[in-house]
């Protein structure tokens, strides 16, 4: 997306450059209509085949708060929130996610969505009550990628648990920090995100211009959603941020005392990408779930964006540690606006496991040493 003259190397070992025009050879098109203010990821809503099961996990084991539930939903959220919730647990057949929401800064930004993706040919459906309890008037749509998107800005408020010490567990999760969406393209995902209004981060790509995966934010984190390559659309994870390193540690050992040590699918370790230190967690439906704290501020308008070299040993685990190949392939379906599946199109540009691992891949820990370590990562 960035060309490689345009960036500087850094001593740390990945590029740095500022944001550019994204180069894609399918663009779709910018709206003339001017993109919603988007404030922030919001919440997601998952539907799960086993709602106890998933009550459970989320609330059990993880310790989201319950804001209010009923036989068929479960309404959660994180210690520091004060709208109703940032995760939504529908009961139903295939497990799935039904909505990536995003809270807008005033009412009057849902007649923009609504303009923006009418312009843009998308199922379009307004609900003035909200699509939800605890939300008012909302906006759905299945976005040019694919993905079932929400806007809304009126929401009930709820109490903010933070000063509720006597109710906080080791593991607390404080925020939602973001999601991750699989998509085939990521450059025309990134180019569509752009005319959205959201900034690009960070990103990962090879010397041919191969993108594997970007970081894009609203809010001045590394991101409020991230565009993994892969076959799509598809969930990727769902991400919750703790206040420290050693909230994370005490999410595993947690889940080891539990003898379910087997819901850990990747970490914990140190991402590359955002600097953050990170969990994979796989829920009851193998929904994924990141624990994630400590990434850092990128509101400036000319914050750098960072980019990592595909075969950096260290983008994805700043440790070299290997990334299990099912993280690169499993993912959750996407749901439209009528509750049926999306259909899932494959990648056609290279896949990021297939040059990075195994025996065709390979990754270096010092570009210098220029040579490849094969099979590195498994
Ligand atoms: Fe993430």
């Amino acid at each position: 997306m960035t060309n490689r003259e345009d960036v500087t190397l850094t001593s740390a070992g990945y590029y740095v450059s500022q944001e550019a025009p994204i180069v894609t050879d399918n663009p779709i098109a910018t709206p003339q209509a001017s993109p919603p203010d988007i404030l922030r990821c919001a919440y997601m809503e998952l539907v799960v085949t086993d709602l106890a099961a998933s009550r459970e996990f989320y609330v059990d084991v993880l310790g989201l708060y319950v804001t209010e539930e009923d036989e068929n939903t479960l309404y959660l959220r994180s210690t520091e929130e004060f709208i109703h919730h940032n995760l939504v647990l529908r009961k139903g057949e295939v497990a799935a996610v039904a909505a990536f929401s995003y809270r807008v800064r005033s009412p009057e930004e849902l007649d923009k969505a609504v303009a923006f993706y009418t312009e843009l040919g998308c199922d379009v459906r307004r609900s003035p009550d909200g699509f939800v309890k605890g939300v008012g008037d909302s906006v759905r749509v299945v976005d040019p990628l694919g993905f079932p998107y929400e806007f809304f800005f009126q929401s009930d408020h709820v109490e903010r648990m933070s000063w509720r010490y006597d109710l906080h567990i080791p593991g607390e999760l404080v925020r939602l920090d973001h999601f991750n969406q699989v998509t085939p393209d990521v450059p025309r995902a990134v180019k569509y995100m752009q005319d959205l209004g959201f900034r690009v981060t960070e990103d990962i790509q090879d010397e041919e211009g191969t993108v594997y995966a970007a970081w894009m934010r609203r809010k001045p984190s590394v991101h409020d959603t991230a565009m993994t390559g892969g076959d799509g659309p598809r969930m990727h994870h769902v991400c919750f941020a703790t206040h420290e390193k050693h909230n994370i540690l005490a999410i595993c050992d947690k889940l080891g005392a539990l003898r379910r040590s087997d819901a850990i699918e990747r970490g914990p370790g140190r991402h590359g990408v955002s600097n953050a230190f990170y969990l994979y967690l796989r829920d009851p439906d193998g929904h994924r779930v990141e624990v994630y704290t400590q990434d850092y501020y990128t509101g400036d308008p000319d914050n750098p964006v960072v980019t990592w070299d595909v075969h950096d040993n260290q983008r994805r685990d700043w440790w070299g540690n290997p990334v299990v190949p099912s993280w690169y392939t499993d993912a959750s379906l996407v749901l439209d606006l009528d509750g049926n599946p999306q259909p899932v199109h494959a990648r056609t540009d290279d896949s990021e496991m297939a040059v990075t691992i195994g025996a065709d891949g390979f990754s270096y820990t010092r570009a210098d040493e220029n040579e490849g370590k094969l099979g590195n990562q498994l």
